[in-house]
């Protein structure tokens, strides 16, 4: 037992839940003996390493290069990903990977290369692997992006799943970025990263890591060109970045390291290279396209755990109302569970939800649920009766129905990687709409037990159906929330044809973005918090899931007024803007932090609404190409270093750079610019880019700055849509895509492209043709010209 878990098995017991205490001691016991009995012990090992090379068999974009005791395959696929995987691993079958794998480039074929090795060329990228087994990614030019060293084996002598390491250079200039959601973020510094779900069990803080998403996708971004390099297994593992350094003129850089050490899996890798928009683009197209969320998702949402009662909602949005303030989404936390079970209501503190439900929804609010995956393992509980009947539960090695320890009491773990259990799951949902809920918040799906010691999960030996295949935790671990995501995504969509699911999870893995997004978790109210909000939502985004967001105003405890606004603020400007805390902690209604938070938190939510029909643009562009609608200052220009290195401000989109302040008492701060005109969104001052400035950051509001030439579709006065069109530089054009969407239903709009010039003084603003024969047209909208002067 260390410290952490001293400290977790004490909080339990010392909160008055003294049985739930006892019982997490036993859990960790439980743990423990299942361990000792199913997981194969860790005997004699021998290490491996390729050899030297001993002949190739060229193929369809690529081939199989044979070594002395390996073989690796090589293939560049037609979207120049390229993909290469040892000792016979294949693409498939991946969690990752959406539908089936991307044909070859037929034009790319293995050819000699010196010394021995072998090389592929293709349009976008050479691979040359050396005759020791080193794989270099080159761009078409020849610069180096990435070295991956000969890699190392250790396989169990009397058989069994081997441990790999691999070295990695990347160039000394190269900063990394990505592996799921990190508080100490985004860019990831020396150090080491875990790759392995974890509920850290109680608020977290930018020291904090792992956390509960993690995944094995680095974005590595350089001046010669950005790589994602994604190493697909869903092992444990962990990550040692080291940047470069560059010698100073004196010629002798240090590279960038990068060292993975993994528990197991097939050893294989993609890569993609590019602009970091091509990049994502690639990425998405290889592991789906992020879920389109409904336009009241992309409103603001108010939750907590603890509201405790039909009188408590309706309170809170009385006094929402009652003020004015925009409100689109109220969240259910476990405290309207019958008993803390999953799938059922308390009817004495919930009698009617049904009634509510519609009574909200009337008003244009809809109901979250939060849904965890443990089902308490009593029968009478109708889930654990009909997950029972039909075998849903994971199991351990002696067959066993394998229990932990979560809210509700003793539970059992449905095995969402098994098909059939994922049906079963997905039709319970029927009960969540019929009690009138819109969307999901999967929680505690790493998935959590509390554990009084050892990690706070399933044991290691636990069984999964991994899809037929069969296997243990140690290798579903880390999709078992993905596989909840799927299992929800797919019954919905069947329960509700004509909707669009709508859920977030706490946890996930590459791909989640098919399912829907995330959500930081249980941040540390704090100024560090705040920080670590802006990290998550950024290398989540990196990593193709566009859509998360913090609990606005820290998780725990109580915000001062300062740091309830300027989260609030920074929160009207990400994906999901969600007021939430615990159940001890401190009020987060906007009125609860005197008159001038109010104020200004009005600000904050009126220009959320207005800005909504760009979140749903965003949206849209995201599902088509993969870009995040939050993305780092750098997205367009990574080869500014200055840029590189800012992690205190973000792009959303293309024309909005927003620039949240995250210390107290500050009224005004640094923001460093891309290159081109902005103007300040209040002011309408221009600031010349690439440069830094200094702007105004009064209480009010957090500097927002709009690029020369953007197109913003926002909500006019009257709720319908308009253009708000930023004057390009002189001598310069402008341009934007707008997706008008109503914001619920299946379609998908067309995408509608308006050009923007000066003519003389006046901004000139036309709709693009859709065909060829057509000509530019006026927009269906009203425009309105701002940064004139
Ligand atoms: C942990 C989640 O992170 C938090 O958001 C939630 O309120 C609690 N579980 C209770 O469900």
């Amino acid at each position: 037992m260390d410290g952490r878990d001293l400290v977790r098995s004490m909080s339990v017991v010392g909160s008055g839940r003294a049985a739930q205490g006892l019982r997490t001691v036993r859990a960790a016991w439980r743990r423990r003996r299942i361990d000792a009995a199913g997981l194969p012990p860790r005997g004699a090992e021998r290490a491996r390493v390729p050899g030297q090379v001993q002949g190739a068999e060229p193929g369809p974009g690529g081939g199989l290069i044979r070594f002395g005791r390996s073989e690796l395959r090589i293939t560049v696929a037609v979207n120049g990903a390229v993909f290469w995987g040892w000792d016979g691993a294949g693409p498939e079958p991946s969690y990752a990977l959406a539908g089936s794998c991307p044909e070859p480039d037929p034009r790319a074929m293995l050819e000699p290369d010196k010394d021995g090795g072998w090389r592929v060329v293709a349009e976008r990228v050479t691979v040359v692997v050396s005759r020791h087994g080193a794989v270099q990614v080159c761009t078409p030019g020849g610069v180096l992006l990435r070295r991956d060293l000969p890699p190392r084996w250790w396989e169990p002598v009397g058989g069994g799943t081997a441990r790999w390491m691999q070295r990695s250079q990347v160039a000394a200039d190269a900063r990394f970025f990505g592996l799921g959601g990190r508080a100490a973020g985004p860019r990831l510094r020396d150090g080491t990263y875990r790759l392995w779900n974890t509920d850290p069990g109680g608020a977290f803080g930018p020291g904090d890591d792992p956390l509960y998403l993690t995944m094995p996708v680095q974005l590595v971004v350089a001046d010669a060109a950005a790589h994602l390099v994604f190493h697909d297994t869903t092992w444990d593992g962990r990550v040692t970045l080291r940047e470069g350094e560059e010698g100073a003129g004196s010629g002798h850089d240090r590279a960038g390291r990068c060292e993975m050490r993994m528990e197991g899996g097939p050893l294989r890798c993609w890569v993609m290279v590019g602009t970091p928009a091509r990049v994502l683009h690639t990425w998405a197209s290889l592991t789906g396209a992020p879920a389109l969320p409904p336009e009241w998702a992309l409103g603001h949402h108010h939750a907590r755990w603890g509201f405790g009662s039909e009188q408590e909602v309706r309170r809170i949005v009385a006094g929402y109302q009652e003020r004015g303030l925009p409100l689109d989404a109220v969240h259910l936390d476990i405290d309207h569970y019958e008993g803390h079970q999953v799938f059922t209501v308390d009817q004495e503190r919930f009698p009617k939800l049904p009634a509510l439900a519609e009574e909200l929804r009337r008003d244009g609010i809809r109901l979250v649920s939060v849904v965890d995956p443990a089902v308490k393992a009593v029968p009478g509980n109708a889930v654990y009766d009909g997950g029972s009947a039909v075998d849903a539960f994971v199991r351990d090695a002696a067959g066993r129905s394998v229990r932990g320890e979560v809210w509700a009491g003793e539970s059992v773990f449905p095995d969402f990687t098994h098909a059939r259990v994922r049906k079963w799951w997905g039709g319970l949902y029927e009960e969540r709409l019929e009690q009138g809920f819109a969307g999901f918040w999967h929680d505690m799906n790493e998935p959590t037990s509390f554990n009084a010691f050892g990690e706070p999960t399933l044991p290691r030996s636990a069984r999964h159906a991994l899809e037929g295949r069969g296997g243990d935790h140690r290798e579903a671990h880390n999709v078992y929330a993905l596989c909840m995501a799927r299992a929800a995504y797919e019954g919905l969509r069947e329960l509700t044809p004509r909707e669009r699911p709508f859920l977030f999870s706490r946890s996930g893995w590459a791909g989640m973005q098919r399912y829907g997004g995330t959500w930081s978790g249980d941040v540390a109210t704090g100024w560090p918090g705040l920080r670590a909000s802006l990290s998550l939502v950024l290398g989540l985004g990196l990593c193709g899931v566009p859509y998360s967001g913090p609990d606005v105003g820290g998780f725990d405890g109580s915000p001062s007024p300062e740091l309830y606004l300027r989260w609030f603020q920074l929160g009207a400007y990400l994906p999901l803007f969600r007021t939430h805390a615990s159940l001890r902690a401190g009020r987060r209604e906007p009125w609860e932090f005197g008159p001038e938070v109010l104020e200004h938190a009005r600000v904050a939510l009126a220009g959320r609404r207005r800005l909504l029909p760009y979140f749903m643009t965003l949206a849209h562009l995201a599902r088509r190409t993969g870009a995040p609608y939050v993305r780092p200052v750098w997205w367009g220009s990574p080869e500014d270093r200055a840029l590189r290195d800012c992690e205190d401000a973000f792009l959303l989109g293309d024309c909005l750079l927003v620039a949240p302040v995250m210390d107290p008492g500050a009224d005004r701060r640094a923001v460093q610019l891309p290159r081109g005109r902005w103007y300040d969104t209040v002011t309408e001052q221009a600031y010349e880019g690439p440069a830094q400035v200094l702007v105004d950051a009064p209480l009010s509001r957090i500097p927002v700055l709009a690029r020369a030439g953007a197109v913003v579709p926002v909500r006019g006065e009257d709720g319908g849509l308009e253009l708000e069109v930023w004057a390009p530089a002189r001598g310069r054009t402008g341009g934007g895509l707008v997706v008008p969407d109503t914001g619920q239903g299946r379609d998908d709009p067309a995408i509608e492209r308006y050009t923007v010039r000066l003519q003389g003084t006046d901004v000139v603003v036309a709709r693009e043709p859709e065909g060829r024969e057509g000509c530019a047209a006026e927009p269906p909208y009203p425009v309105r010209v701002r940064g004139l002067g």
